[in-house]
């Protein structure tokens, strides 16, 4: 799914598209830099959707060389994992808080920059599975925002699973052995990804 022209043009600020630090981030998509610059997402928002969104980029590779068979929006997943949160530009309070206001809004937010619902939608289902239907991208954006910081789900893990023996034929059983033992590599590296983020305070300024 291409992503919307308003999104594409301007300057990215080097917090949300630089390699540098430890560890080394892929960039966000082109586009989702800028937005965030331009709403002032607070810095610990920013580090945090870096971090998610390289762990998204690692599990849909994994997906895509495991399971080639399943029907996979690539991009969409990655735009809907480095936007999921920005919701939290308008209620910061959900940033070391619960909430959920941030859902809704985030997705309103995104539409009223002209990004269409197709993409806008993962900032509304991010925390949402199982009792909704959702697709296997907003699946794969939910699995990203969990395990980034070693935290495992099991239902949500198990609706993975069930794509994933739906399009490859396999054993459930062997399906999640698969997933698990690529969720437990993913979560070796969550120390150092919580000491990333930790550098952001939740209240600093851009
Ligand atoms: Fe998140």
């Amino acid at each position: 799914m291409a992503t919307p022209d308003v999104l594409t043009t301007a300057t990215a600020p080097a917090t949300a598209t630089g390699a540098e630090g430890e560890p080394p981030l892929r960039p966000l998509p082109p586009g989702v830099a800028e937005l965030l610059d331009r709403l002032a997402a607070p810095l610990r928002l920013v580090a945090h959707l870096r971090l998610v969104h390289d762990v998204a980029a690692q599990l849909v590779a994994w997906v895509e060389r495991h399971c080639p068979a399943l029907v996979l929006d690539r991009e969409a997943v990655l735009f809907g994992v480095a936007t999921h949160d920005i919701g939290k530009t308008l209620h910061p309070e959900e940033l070391t808080g619960p909430g959920s206001c941030h859902e809704e809004r985030g997705r309103e937010l995104l539409r009223a920059h002209g990004v269409p619902d197709a993409l806008a939608r993962f900032a509304g289902t991010h925390a949402v599975w199982g009792s909704v239907p959702v697709g296997v991208e907003d699946l794969l954006v939910s699995l990203a925002d969990k395990v980034w910081k070693g935290k495992r789900v099991p239902d949500l893990e198990d609706c993975v699973v069930a794509e994933l023996r739906a399009a490859s034929g396999r054993a459930a059983w062997e399906e999640f052995l698969l997933l698990d033992a690529f969720l437990a590599q993913v979560a070796d590296g969550a120390e150092a990804r919580l000491a990333y983020r930790a550098a952001y305070s939740p209240h600093a300024a851009r």
